[in-house]
């Protein structure tokens, strides 16, 4: 059997397989999200811990497998929130995470202190207010009593490593979005750090993916019902993890990803780089590989925030009926016709990343009549979504990646409704695989890679990922999303200056 561990922003799920890659049992532990102000976004990684310990417990006695049949671990986990720690290896604030938008100012001082080509040239990736780098700038600017005291920047899910395994490392999938990273080397960059004024001893170990990168301490192994000494993979950042669990490691199969964020992930062979910077070029989980990613900021998180403030009715039948409130809220969406009659939302609830690279940038609800209803503003968010993955999707295309099919994950890619929109949409068939764990998956089998179960990523891959279901685009509805992603386009180049 295998574990996979993923901390992400709404909930930590912890899935145990067989070497198959079928479930035998999973958990899932949720905690909050705090956001002080408008723009900011910190979790506690306490929080974190205490899902994992709780999630494995669960995990554990629904299976009833011993925790010695587990013969290794992956960890996967939301990218580039920075978790400090001091001497003791005690948390010394909340998480800053990815989401949150406060550093701008850091970014402008990152670009001029390392050189705006240069700064590129080494991480592949201008700086922008979601990569750790930038956050970290923001603690050591506007909080220098606390950064005085950072012994360890740890990303998320290496903060629950450490609590695993006592060890201070990380993995090149996830480190790219740090920022610290020479990409095309694969290594820490001297020359960023020292430019930035970063020692290089704050930083963990770097290992590829699939590596065991430690093993479950005693006092681990008491806490959470694991056997001391199983070994635990590097693992991966969530959106390399997912392309693993999807089977994203080979040219032109690429994947589209809603969960709290939205994602476009193509893999590539090489360092691709978009010359105006809207999408990230990182190291992949496949070791010697690369990919490239679009990433929409407010993709399951606009519907989730749609949810929680109108559709409260929708949530307490569903509470009653025992089933998920985004099924009832599907079917709701359905009741209307593809473009919503011109009904058109932007999901910048959390600034954007791909295309705008504008931490500013606000939701908007555009073309209301009084003839809308709820279920006309429930469905335009939905599209406003998928409107806002064709721009990650489109300048993938543009940069030469060929997009042979396209999978769709995540919680989002569960509705049938959200895959036919992006198959009309995007104008390409929309395929789904057996599993949806997506991440745990991904990081369960470059467990089993590191322990040896598998030779490598890819015939893991082939060896238990499967296509299941395939939408066609309809044709009558592609040329309605067609015009009303023009005028989406459009709505955002009107209204940049004016979002306070
Ligand atoms: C990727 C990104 C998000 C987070 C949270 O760059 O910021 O996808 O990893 O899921």
């Amino acid at each position: 059997f295998l574990l996979g561990i993923d901390i992400g922003t709404s909930g930590t799920k912890t899935v145990l397989f067989d070497e198959q890659g079928n479930t035998i049992s999973s958990a899932l532990g949720e905690y909050p999200l705090y956001q002080p102000n408008i723009g900011w976004a910190e979790q506690e990684p306490e929080d974190w811990w205490e899902a994992t310990r709780t999630t494995i417990r669960e995990v554990l006695s629904k299976s009833g497998v011993q925790p010695s049949d587990i013969k290794g671990i992956g960890l996967s986990g939301q990218m580039h929130g920075a978790v400090l720690l001091d001497k003791e290896g005690n948390v010394l604030r909340k998480a800053i995470i990815w989401c949150d938008q406060r550093s701008w100012a850091e970014c402008e001082q990152i670009t001029s202190l390392v050189g705006r080509e240069r700064l590129v040239e080494i991480t592949a990736n201008p700086a922008l207010t979601g990569f750790t780098a930038s956050k970290v700038m923001w603690v050591k600017n506007n909080e220098p009593q606390i950064f005085e005291k950072v012994r360890k920047i740890l990303l998320p899910k290496d903060y629950i490593r450490f609590r695993l395994t006592g060890e201070f490392a990380t993995e090149v999938s996830d480190a790219s979005g740090m920022q610290f990273m020479d990409i095309s080397k694969r290594q820490w960059s001297g020359e960023v750090l020292e430019k930035l004024g970063i020692e290089k001893d704050l930083l963990g170990d770097l290992y590829e993916s699939p590596e065991i990168s430690g093993r479950v301490s005693r006092s681990a192994a008491e806490l959470t019902g694991l056997k001391e000494g199983t070994p635990v993979a590097g693992g991966a950042g969530d959106q390399a993890a997912g392309a693993v669990g999807n089977g994203i490691v080979r040219p032109g199969v690429i994947s589209s990803t809603i969960g709290t964020s939205g994602v476009v992930f193509a893999f590539s062979e090489n360092i691709s780089i978009d010359p105006k910077g809207r999408v990230h070029t990182f190291c992949h989980a496949v070791p010697g590989t690369w990919h490239i990613m679009g990433v929409t900021q407010g993709a399951g998180l606009s519907l989730k925030w749609f949810r929680d403030n109108f559709c409260i009715e929708e949530k307490r039948t569903a509470e009653l009926m025992k089933i998920d409130p985004y099924v009832l809220m599907d079917q709701e969406a359905e009741k209307v016709k593809p473009g919503c009659e011109g009904l058109i939302y932007l999901p910048y609830m959390m600034g954007e990343r791909t295309p705008h690279l504008d931490p500013n940038a606000k939701g908007v609800f555009f073309g209301l009549s009084a003839k809308h209803e709820k279920q006309d503003l429930l469905r335009a968010v939905m599209e406003g979504v998928v409107y806002s993955l064709k721009d990650c999707l489109d300048i993938i295309k543009e940069m030469g990646v060929d997009v042979g099919e396209i999978r769709a994950s995540g919680g989002g890619g569960k509705s049938r409704l959200w895959r036919q929109m992006q198959a009309d949409a995007f104008g390409t068939s929309i395929n789904t695989i057996s599993s949806s764990e997506g991440g745990a998956l991904g990081v369960a089998l470059l467990a089993g890679v590191g322990v040896g179960l598998y030779d490598n990523v890819p015939q893991a891959c082939d060896a238990v990922i499967k296509v299941k279901t395939r939408q066609e685009p309809d044709a009558a509805a592609v040329p309605v999303y067609s015009k009303f992603h023009s005028v989406y386009a459009q709505l955002y180049r009107s209204l940049k200056q004016d979002f306070v």
